[in-house]
């Protein structure tokens, strides 16, 4: 199948690439520029730990072809964190609050929550629970990850982490 060119920004960074159209942005993101901190948890539109943001939205990556992305900002787990390193307050929150077992469902979580974070400043549990309907954890039981969104939400609010974790820890 002939390819396809396609010039998007992901993570702050250009990328110009000729991809088939059948290839799914979550494939692109991986096998091409290497993003493996987004994951494929299903093959059903269901686990949500593909979910990245699209022009600052979360979508799931599995859902839209890397064709679709083409002229747009698409922002990984990769590329959340500070130029320093220290951890966006989600992550932190992730962390601090103990929201992950294994950390398959982790990355996409956490993309949902911030997402959920820009329209709710302050959420209580029902609406964390209803936002994060899309994203499977197998592990949590989900207590620790609706205390995590909340403390994140509220930090995103309060300023940046004073944390110094390095990245990549999510
Ligand atoms: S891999 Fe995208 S929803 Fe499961
Ligand atoms: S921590 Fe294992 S699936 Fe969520």
């Amino acid at each position: 199948m002939a390819k396809k060119p396609i010039t998007l920004t992901v993570d702050g960074v250009v990328y110009t690439d000729d991809v088939e159209p059948r290839t799914l942005l979550v494939q692109y993101l991986r096998e091409e520029l290497g993003k493996t901190g987004t994951l494929v948890g299903c093959d059903t539109t269901n686990c949500g730990a593909c979910t990245v943001h699209l022009d600052g939205r979360s979508i799931k990556s599995c859902t839209m072809f890397a064709v679709q992305a083409d002229g747009h900002d698409v922002t990984t787990i990769e590329g959340i964190a500070a130029a320093d390193g220290a951890l966006h307050p989600m992550q932190k929150a992730f962390h601090e609050s103990h929201a992950l077992q294994c950390g398959f469902c982790t990355p996409g979580m956490i993309m949902q929550s911030i997402d959920l974070a820009q329209e709710h400043a302050d959420p209580d549990e029902a609406t964390v629970r209803e936002h994060l309907e899309g994203n499977l954890c197998r592990c949590t039981g989900y207590q620790n990850i609706v205390k995590a969104v909340q403390a994140g939400a509220k930090e995103m609010v309060d300023g940046p982490a004073a944390s110094t974790t390095e990245a990549g820890a999510a």
